[in-house]
């Protein structure tokens, strides 16, 4: 069994270095299924998912290489465009490979994701976008399949920004015959990063970035060398841990423009931010002043930050404010901190956090923010923390121990 012990750590130190983005790479990764021949994707971080990923591919027939960041991905031999395994079943973002399946071989077929520990999570707005471009959806016994002689660019409006939807219909628009719009589109980065890499193929998208994204369908599109952007919400979750914690950190392989909603909330609780090209200084003693959060889709402040924010405000002055409008439950944390003395009341979708001296104490990740979050707390508290459930923050946290003890923190894996 494997778990973290984090202890006290009162000062933290140095310099941190960000990966690449986990929510970039598994739809661009997915996404060189629609090149001819092979590209070369780096700054891939080493993660569990991107590993599930690659192995959901390599069942597809494609030929993939993945090692230090660099993953070669190669699609001549792509003879399967069905993900049904378990694999596929755990791994949430496999069904970006009906996008892209779809939009290349006119047919897909995945299991349906199942909810998890944060909400339903449901895919009709990916269902949706598939059928207005013409694809004949059949749901049976929790398996999408998708069939199409032939796709046809359409107006898609989606109900919510969702990222997977907009990532979903990009993918497989770019080759339908004819013009997709897709109004109220996700604005994420990732959406961003996405349409470039696949312009550099030979697509022609204009407007992601923006709530409307315009696809000119082209007839085929060619694998090419691409670098992703790095990952803002790990970064997010390091000057948080400062903040919380106290310190003087610079964290490095940043763009800063994506974690503007976070500066703007760190400034208002009276932490330093000295912000340079690609890397963020933080500086932090205590004394932090409270302040509210509402999550909201891109730019608001990122619901993928809620859970750590949460740890940070019981370190806070004042009574704040937590409301999480983007998914139904993702409160899993709330218990936890519990354990370790937090004062924090509930309801719905809101969450009260009052200053706390945390506690050491045995918790478990519930997600894999949430997990993140019990790290800060765990370096916060006083006394010893040990997290079980470890393997959801290993999902998108690349070498966190390390890279924590690197700045000071007092964190170990142990393997009993
Ligand atoms: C992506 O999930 C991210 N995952 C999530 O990050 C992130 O929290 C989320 O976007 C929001 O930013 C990846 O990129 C792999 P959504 P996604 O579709 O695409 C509802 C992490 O921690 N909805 O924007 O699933 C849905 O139920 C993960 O890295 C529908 O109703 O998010 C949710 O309430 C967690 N119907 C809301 O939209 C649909 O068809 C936002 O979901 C699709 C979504």
């Amino acid at each position: 069994m494997r778990k973290l012990v984090v202890k006290t750590t009162d000062y933290l130190e140095g310099n941190i270095s960000v990966s690449g983005a986990k929510n970039a790479a598994l739809p661009i990764i997915t996404a060189a299924l629609l090149g001819e021949g092979s590209s070369k994707l780096s700054g891939i971080p080493d993660l569990k998912d991107v590993n599930n990923l690659v192995s959901i591919l390599s069942n597809l027939g494609a030929e993939i290489n993945f090692t230090d960041s660099e993953l070669e991905l190669n699609t001549d031999e792509i003879n399967k465009y069905s993900t049904e395994s378990d694999l596929a079943r755990k791994m949430r973002a496999s069904y970006y490979t009906l996008g892209a399946l779809l939009g290349r071989y006119g047919q897909a077929c995945t299991v349906l994701p199942g909810g998890c520990e944060i909400g339903n999570r449901p895919i009709d707005l990916h269902l949706k976008g598939f059928s207005a471009l013409g694809a004949e959806v059949k749901l049976d016994h929790g398996v999408v399949k998708l069939e199409a002689d032939r796709l046809k660019g359409a107006n898609i409006y989606l109900d919510y920004p969702s990222v997977g939807a907009t990532i979903n219909i990009m993918l497989a628009a770019v080759m339908a015959d004819g013009e997709t719009v897709i109004e109220n589109a996700a604005r994420e980065p990732e959406i961003i990063d996405l349409a470039n890499y696949l312009n550099i193929m030979g697509a022609e998208i204009t407007g992601a970035g923006t709530d409307i994204i315009k696809i000119t369908g082209v007839n085929k599109l060619i694998g090419k060398d691409y670098t992703i952007i790095p990952d803002r919400i790990e970064a997010g979750t390091y000057m948080m841990a400062v903040a919380a914690v106290g310190g003087d950190v610079v964290i490095e392989n940043v763009l800063v423009e994506h974690v503007r909603p976070l500066i703007a909330k760190l400034k208002e609780m009276g932490v330093e931010i000295i912000e340079d090209i690609n890397q963020v200084r933080v500086k932090s003693n205590q004394g932090l002043k409270g302040t509210d959060i509402k999550t909201m889709p891109y730019p608001g402040f990122p619901t993928d930050m809620q859970a750590q924010f949460m740890t940070l405000l019981t370190q806070a002055s004042s009574e704040n404010l937590v409301i999480e409008t983007v998914f139904e439950r993702r409160f899993g944390h709330v218990d936890e901190l519990r354990r370790m003395g937090a004062k924090i009341k509930v309801d719905g979708r809101s969450a009260v956090v009052a200053q706390a001296n945390l506690e050491g104490a045995q918790v478990e990740a519930t997600d894999l923010r949430a997990g993140a979050a019990l790290i800060i707390a765990g370096l916060a508290a006083k006394g010893q923390t040990e997290i079980q459930n470890i393997y959801h923050i290993e999902r998108g946290y690349e070498d966190i121990t390390d890279k924590l003890k690197g700045i000071g923190a007092n964190i170990e894996l142990v393997v009993e």
